[in-house]
């Protein structure tokens, strides 16, 4: 087991790896602990929450709703959870984002433990304090900045996680390389899930150093004024097309990471071709670099994109593989763009 400790906006935040099987049941007090999980993550590890008040939402993104927050809140209030008590968040992105909501508004404020069993909360969801709710079709539009006091990384948990996950997950890696580090994006296109799934050492390496890429971004700009925006990469097109077409998320981010690259090379002089490099690994990756849409629709809901200043849209684009940059640009090029993309 090993700890790093980072501290933002005066708190500090652990992220243990390699914790054990047994570390919820013999670090936390099951009198003063709630854990908050989905169903299915229940279903397959039940075992490490013997003991323990539980609330199981229903998994899916469909259930990141108020409802749901207005559920956990009344049972907390059943049970009589105080404000010295903790919530322990154990799931992928949805409940991570669920408890670190729940914790920020009870009681205005108690404490928070997360344990990421995605790879995509490992490296993204979990990380950096930021939750929310989806209202209708826009997604994450409610929400606050709360940091957990610990992130814990069970790597058990990836042995029961749908393939469909583990590419999902990739996507945010990737992400991570095209913005900021251009040696994990060659390692990257080196390897393949298959050979990462099978070599539990090699995946605790990629995430760990996935967490600290994001931290590091994280400590820097916890509210989302600078640096941090590059984590958006893709996330513009990324998340209209999820909510409208109800695409998982990585499937989505990979879609507008592949657009925005090649609207990279389209706005800026470029020496090389990044599109083609990116379009490679993400097929290597399993995730889908292209699809139909509607770009009336997805310009609709773009133009709520919470990055939106007056007429302009703050894009994340590259300057080249591991730089990425901000650029506002004026909506009507954002449409005249996605009408190109189809035409
Ligand atoms: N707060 C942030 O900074 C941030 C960043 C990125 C994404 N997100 C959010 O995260 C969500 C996506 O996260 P996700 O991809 O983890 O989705 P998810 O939480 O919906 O999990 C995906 C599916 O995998 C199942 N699952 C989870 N862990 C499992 C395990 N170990 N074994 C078997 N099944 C398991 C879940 O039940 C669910 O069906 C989105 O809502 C997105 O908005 C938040």
């Amino acid at each position: 087991m090993k700890t790093f400790e980072y501290i933002i906006s005066e708190k500090k935040i652990n992220c243990t790896f390699d914790v054990p099987s047994d570390f919820i049941t013999s670090n936390f007090n099951k009198e003063k602990s709630v854990i908050i999980t989905d169903d299915k993550v229940f279903s397959f590890h039940q075992h490490k929450f013997v003991g323990f008040k539980v609330i199981t939402i229903s998994n899916g993104e469909r259930f990141k709703t108020q409802t749901t927050i207005d559920n956990v809140i009344k049972q907390l209030l059943e049970w009589k959870i105080s404000k010295e008590d903790t919530i322990i968040g154990v799931g992928g992105g949805v409940v991570t984002d669920i408890a670190g909501f729940v914790a920020n508004i009870y009681k205005r404020g108690i404490n928070l433990v997360l344990f990421p069993t995605t790879i995509l909360g490992m490296v993204d969801a979990a990380l950096g304090g930021k939750n929310g709710i989806n209202v209708g079709l826009y997604k994450n539009m409610v929400g606050t900045v709360y940091q957990p006091a610990i992130i814990a990384f069970d790597f058990a948990f990836l042995a029961s996680l749908p393939d469909v996950e583990w590419v999902n997950g990739f996507a945010e890696i990737i992400k991570h390389a095209c913005i900021q580090d251009e040696i994990l994006f060659s390692v990257l296109e080196k390897s393949s899930i298959l050979e990462y799934k099978n070599n539990p050492k090699l995946i605790a390496a990629l995430i760990e150093n996935n967490v600290s890429l994001k931290m590091n971004f994280v400590i820097k700009d916890e509210f989302d004024r600078k640096e941090r925006k590059f984590l958006n990469f893709g996330h513009t097109l990324g998340h209209a097309l999820e909510n409208l077409y109800q695409l998982p998320h990585g499937h989505a981010v990979s879609i507008g990471m592949v657009a925005a690259a090649r609207l990279s090379e389209k706005i800026n002089i470029q020496t090389e071709s990044i599109s083609e490099r990116i379009v490679r690994l993400l097929k290597l990756y399993e995730l889908p670099v292209d699809m139909e849409f509607n770009y009336k629709e997805v310009f609709e809901l773009m133009q709520l994109d919470k990055k939106r200043e007056g007429d302009y849209l703050n894009f994340v684009l590259l300057n080249k593989i591991g730089e990425a940059f901000t650029q506002p640009l004026e909506m009507g090029i954002i449409e005249e763009y996605l009408k190109e993309m189809h035409s």
